[in-house]
């Protein structure tokens, strides 16, 4: 047994008791409230569910366990003569609440590799039979379910493990579905593009070999791809993708389901696509290289008077620059400075946010990760935007996945909010 699982076996039992403590001793009290309007808009801002691995501050951005991107970026363990954390340093944070050494974060990366070898790694037949110009996100989904038979949760369940001992089970699918995420998502990159299926790298990082088998020996693409996946790694519990990964799993479905909801979920536009959208509003922006302050400002003042909003932002919680934007930056800044869509993309951070205000917005007009994301992505060579979301989705799976661990640690129950109708609130509003 490799640390990351010893520390999370030492963690269950106080951790139960801290959240049995909370409920014996303040279950009754209140922490939130809704009004009328947030009832009927997402329920945005209102404190109800728990998630352990993560929490978002509107100022300072996602906290992994506590702590800010830029402190991770600075401590978390690194590839030799790399600059960016590593996926695994996250993971063991994320799963256990404590920073790695150098030697844990190799013990969690041989653990992955050792994992994706015992696994089959041919196409999966559910996915060879789609069409290859299915949506990439589509594929992911069906490629994730399609797993589902190797899930250790759902195997220990049917022998009859108790509810509380459903955990181990998911530790080990959560591990093994990480494990074989990067071959999946290259298989879809790849069979897409009509190049033969992924080789496994014998001895890369988890996202090292992602980039490998995506594009070969490439070091900057590799540490591209460190610091992609660690800052779309996890983002509370709220966003849909993580709130669908949660809600399914807690109706005590394995991770092969809930993971491949959270993906289903993570394909609309006002989340995970959002990445790819903003590309496309770009695009005739920079066709003629770095366009004046002026055309951005027609631009974005054509796309508001449209009705439509500019993808990448404003954010739901967020009110001030995303870090994750701003990490993104400076790394497309030091590596492709003569790049025109990064020049372009620097003029919009200094643009957008006026435009918005000028038409009314005054909160939530920062840029956020998915203007930076795609950027990224196209410098490094990656011109297929609908792939996009697939490198998110199996980002973010690093903490959901943890997320769900914690979710059956704690025994969470299934979720199940009250819905009214609107007559019950006509009345409700009209006796109060
Ligand atoms: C995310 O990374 O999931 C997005 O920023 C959306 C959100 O947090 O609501």
């Amino acid at each position: 047994m490799n640390r990351m699982r010893q520390l999370i076996d030492e963690r269950v039992e106080p951790a139960r008791k801290r959240v049995r403590a909370l409920i014996k001793e303040h279950g009754a009290r209140p922490i939130a409230e809704i009004n009328v309007a947030q009832l009927y808009g997402g329920v945005r801002g209102v404190i109800s569910l728990v998630n352990e691995t993560s929490a978002l501050d509107p100022m300072q951005g996602i906290r992994y366990r506590g702590r800010t991107i830029p402190e991770l970026i600075q401590r978390l363990p690194r590839a030799p003569g790399g600059g960016q954390p590593l996926a695994e340093g996250l993971l063991f944070l994320l799963m256990t609440g404590e920073e790695p050494t150098d030697e844990d974060v190799a013990a969690v990366a041989e653990d992955l590799r050792a994992r994706a070898r015992r696994f089959d790694q041919a196409v999966p037949p559910a996915l060879a039979a789609l069409p290859p110009d299915t949506e990439p996100m589509a594929q992911l989904a069906v490629a994730v379910l399609s797993l589902q038979h190797t899930s250790e949760a759902h195997r220990i369940y049917k022998a009859g493990a108790h509810a509380k001992d459903l955990w181990e089970g998911t530790y080990e699918d959560a591990l093994n579905l990480l494990a074989r995420l990067p071959a999946l998502a290259a298989t879809i990159y790849r069979r897409t593009h009509g190049l033969a299926a992924p080789q496994l790298p014998d001895d890369l990082d988890w996202a090292g070999g992602l980039a490998w088998m995506l594009a070969g020996e490439a070091p900057l693409f590799a540490e591209a791809m460190r610091l992609f996946t660690f800052l779309h790694g996890d983002h509370e519990g709220g966003n849909i993708g993580a709130h669908a990964t949660h809600l399914v799993g807690s109706a005590l479905a394995d991770p092969y389901y809930a993971f491949s909801a959270g993906v289903a979920g993570l394909a609309g536009p006002l989340h995970g696509r959002s990445t790819q959208d903003f590309m496309r509003w770009v695009a005739p922006l920079v066709a003629d290289g770095t366009p004046s302050r002026e055309a951005v400002e027609r631009h974005c003042v054509a796309t508001l008077e449209q009705g439509q909003v500019i993808p990448g932002f404003g954010h739901a919680v967020l009110r001030r620059v995303d870090p994750r934007y701003v990490a993104l930056y400076r790394f497309c800044r030091e590596r492709f400075p003569e790049s025109e869509l990064v020049q372009t993309v620097g003029l919009l951070y200094e643009v957008v946010p006026e435009v918005l205000k000028s038409h009314g917005q005054d909160r939530n007009v920062w840029p956020t990760v998915d203007a930076y994301a795609g950027v990224l992505l196209r410098q490094l060579g990656l011109v297929d935007e609908p792939f996009y979301g697939v490198l998110i989705a199996v980002s973010r799976a690093i903490g959901v996945l943890s997320a769900q661990v914690w979710d059956r640690i704690l025994a969470l129950p299934p979720e199940r909010p009250k819905s009214v109708t609107t007559d019950w609130l006509e009345r409700y509003l009209a006796r109060h």
